[in-house]
């Protein structure tokens, strides 16, 4: 059930978690989490801490930065409790983290965008650009815009629709980044994705299928940074007690 854009089914189970990264996503989830009954026990948002102090919480979520998310990973794979990580723009390392993870025997859940929203996006865009990949004349793009503290860029949320509609539209062999939305691609073969950055933007990203005559356009359009918050607190429900590697596919059993 959505109130007010805030998801409110979580399940009620006082859960214990470790917030590894208190910005504005660790504030945004510390949020939610308290009002449904789970207890944060654990702040950390400085990378010397030691791994011990994380065996009182019964899970980890993680938003840091693309250089701290692995070691994050291995120290409560250490401690022995799952980790929920939100971080992106560190996927080049992901099978050895995946690796680490399971030589303890611990768990580990990624998604580069935890809002249901997203994930619907990303469904409608596989199924769009396989209808549209039988019509020639359109060709397609990605734009994102996030806040201007993002780090990363393009997005990880982009990269992933990227794949997905690498996947499915045959005229693209690979995706081409354009920071601040210069430039753009002469190849046809590449897929352009464009990022912008402006004020106060918690995420936006729209696919375009263009044709001289006319485009379509799928938008998904973050209000707040409610949906990937209460997303990761499902993800952490659901990793609770869990060993093993999941995304969310595993969450929306899809
Ligand atoms: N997967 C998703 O749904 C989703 C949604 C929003 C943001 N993100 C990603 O999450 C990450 C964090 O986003 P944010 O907006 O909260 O950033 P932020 O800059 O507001 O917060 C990051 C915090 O992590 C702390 N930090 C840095 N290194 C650390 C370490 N080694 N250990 C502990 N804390 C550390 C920083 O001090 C900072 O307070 C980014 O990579 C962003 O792209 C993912």
């Amino acid at each position: 059930m959505l109130t007010n854009g805030l998801v409110v089914d979580l399940q009620q189970k006082n859960m214990k978690i470790a917030l590894i990264g208190y910005g504005k996503m660790g504030r945004a989830i510390e949020d939610i989490a308290t009002k449904v009954g789970h207890q944060v026990v654990l702040t950390i948002d400085d990378p010397d801490f030691d791994a011990e102090t994380l065996k009182k919480a019964d899970v980890a979520i993680e938003f840091t930065t693309p250089q701290s998310a692995v070691s994050n990973i291995k120290k409560c794979a250490d401690a022995g409790i799952p980790i929920v990580v939100g971080t992106t723009a560190w996927y080049n390392d992901y099978n050895d983290a995946c690796d680490y993870v399971l030589s303890k025997n611990s768990g580990l859940f990624t998604a580069t965008n935890f809002s249901i929203g997203v994930n619907l996006f990303w469904r409608i865009t596989e199924m769009a650009a396989k209808l549209i990949n039988d019509y020639d004349e359109y060709d397609a793009f990605i734009d994102e815009v996030h806040h201007t503290q993002k780090l990363d860029a393009p997005s990880g949320t982009a990269i992933t629709t990227a794949e997905k509609v690498l996947a499915n539209f045959g005229r693209k062999n690979n995706w081409v980044h354009h920071e601040n939305g210069i430039g753009s691609s002469t190849n046809e073969l590449e897929l352009s994705v464009r990022s912008f950055r402006e004020e106060n933007v918690p995420g936006t990203h729209t696919v375009s299928f263009k044709s001289d005559i006319d485009t379509i356009e799928i938008t998904h359009t973050a209000h707040s940074r409610k949906g990937f918050a209460s997303g990761a607190l499902r993800a952490a429900e659901f990793m609770t007690g869990k060993s093993g590697i999941y995304t969310m596919k595993d969450l929306l059993n899809e």
